[in-house]
C-alpha cells in the first residue's frame, strides 16, 4: 500500500473548518484507491502565537520539511493585526514559503459553466476562461532588503520595501510558466511594469531570453495595470499569467472573481522537495466558526497536491469531478449562491462532495 506523510496546518479564521472537510475528502480517497495519508495535524500563525508565542515553531517547519507535502487553511485574523510585522501570523506563510524553497505558486482560475452567473461579470465574458496565474513567491517586494520602517530625526518616519530579482530567480520562474503552458494552450503572458521599474526590465529581459528555448509557446508583455484592466475587459485571451510575487498576489485575487468567489480558487506552491497546498484566499475571520465557509478551493488544493505532489492523476480527477457534479447538483454555500439553489454549509458542501466520491 502506498503511503505519504502529510502535515496538516488548519491556521486561523475559517481555516480549521475548511481544512476540515479537505481532510475528509482525503480520507475517503484513501480509503476507496487503499492509499495511506499519514496525517500530521500542527498549529501556524495566530493559533500559533497564542498558544507558543510565535507564528512558526521549530517543531512545525521540522514535521514540515519531514513531510511529503503540506495542506494549509489560511492565517491571521484581526486579533492579531497590532503585532510588530516581524512576529505576524503571515510571516509563517511567508517562512514556510522560503524555508521549503517554494518559489512558484500556480493559480488556476477556471469558471465553471454552473457558476457563470455568479460572476459579478457578463456571462459572456467570463464564459470558458481558463487561466492559470504563475506568481513568484520567494522575491521581490515580499523578501528584498533593506526593508522597516525607520524614525527620522524631524520625527516623522520612512519606511522601505526593496524590490529584488536576479537572473536565475526570473530564469526558473519563467522557465515553469513555459512548461505549464507547453501543456495547456501554449500561450504565456508575461507582466511587469519595464516602463518604470528596473527590476521588471530585467524580468522582461530574462523572460525573452528564457523564451528562445520554447519557440512552440506564444510570449506577449503586458504591464501589469493594462493586465489588471484586460482581465476584467477580455479574460479569455490569457492562458498563463507569469509574474513578480506582489503583481501575482494582487492579479490572482482579480482573477479568482471571474470564477465567482475567491472561495473556489486553490493552489499549489511548488519548487522544492516538499509542496504546499493552499486556497488563494484568506481566514475570513467575520464568518469563522459560523459554517459558513465555502471549503471548495481547499478541497481542490487537496486535488492539486495528488496531482502535483503524489502524481495521483486518477484521484485528483475523482476529486475535481466530484466537485464540479455538486454544483451541477445545485449545491450552493453562501458566497455562491444564487436564487433556486441548495444552500448548504461548510459542512454539507464537504458532506456532498465526499458522497460523490
Ligand atoms: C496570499 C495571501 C498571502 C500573501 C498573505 C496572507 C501573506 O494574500 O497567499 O495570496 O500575500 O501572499
Ligand atoms: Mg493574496
Amino acid at each position: 500500500m502506498k503511503g505519504y506523510k502529510i502535515a496538516v496546518l488548519p491556521g486561523d479564521g475559517i481555516g480549521p473548518e475548511i481544512v476540515g472537510e479537505a481532510v475528509k475528502v482525503l480520507k475517503t480517497v484513501g480509503k476507496k484507491h487503499n492509499i495511506k495519508f499519514d496525517l500530521h495535524e500542527a498549529l501556524v500563525g495566530g493559533a500559533s502565537i497564542d498558544k507558543y508565542g510565535i507564528s512558526l515553531t521549530d517543531d512545525t517547519l521540522k514535521l514540515v520539511k519531514q513531510s511529503d507535502a503540506v495542506l494549509l487553511g489560511a492565517v491571521g485574523g484581526p486579533k492579531w493585526e497590532g503585532l510588530d510585522y516581524s512576529i505576524r501570523p503571515e510571516r509563517a506563510l511567508l517562512a514556510l514559503r522560503k524555508e521549503l524553497g517554494l518559489f512558484a505558486n500556480l493559480r488556476p482560475a477556471k469558471i465553471y459553466p454552473v457558476l457563470a452567473d455568479a460572476s459579478t461579470l457578463k456571462k459572456e465574458v467570463i464564459d470558458g476562461v481558463d487561466i492559470m496565474v504563475i506568481r513568484e513567491l520567494t522575491g521581490g517586494l515580499y523578501f528584498g532588503t533593506p526593508k522597516g520602517v525607520t524614525k527620522l530625526p524631524d520625527g516623522t518616519e520612512r519606511g522601505v520595501n526593496t524590490m529584488i530579482y536576479t537572473t536565475p530567480e526570473i530564469e526558473r520562474i519563467a522557465k515553469i510558466a513555459f512548461d505549464v503552458a507547453r501543456k495547456r494552450r501554449k500561450k504565456v503572458t508575461s507582466v511587469d511594469k519595464a516602463n518604470v521599474l528596473e527590476t521588471t526590465e530585467l524580468w522582461r529581459k530574462v523572460v525573452i531570453k528564457v523564451h528562445k528555448e520554447y519557440q512552440d509557446v506564444e510570449l506577449n508583455h503586458m504591464y501589469v495595470d493594462n493586465c489588471a484592466m484586460q482581465l476584467i475587459r477580455n479574460p479569455k485571451q490569457f492562458d498563463v499569467i507569469v509574474t513578480e510575487n506582489t503583481f501575482g498576489d494582487i492579479l490572482s485575487d482579480e482573477a479568482a472573481m471571474l470564477t465567482g468567489s475567491i472561495g473556489m480558487l486553490p493552489s499549489a506552491s511548488l519548487g522544492g522537495k516538499v509542496g504546499l497546498y493552499e486556497p488563494i484566499h484568506g481566514s475570513a475571520p467575520d464568518i469563522a466558526g459560523t459554517d459558513k465557509a465555502n471549503p471548495i478551493a481547499t478541497i481542490l488544493s487537496v486535488a492539486m497536491m495528488l496531482r502535483f505532489s503524489f502524481n495521483l492523476t486518477n484521484e485528483a480527477d475523482a476529486i475535481e469531478k466530484a466537485v464540479e457534479s455538486v454544483l451541477n447538483k445545485g449545491y450552493r454555500t453562501a458566497d455562491i449562491n444564487q436564487h433556486g439553489m441548495k444552500l448548504v454549509g461548510c459542512k454539507g458542501m464537504g458532506e456532498a462532495i465526499i458522497s460523490e466520491i
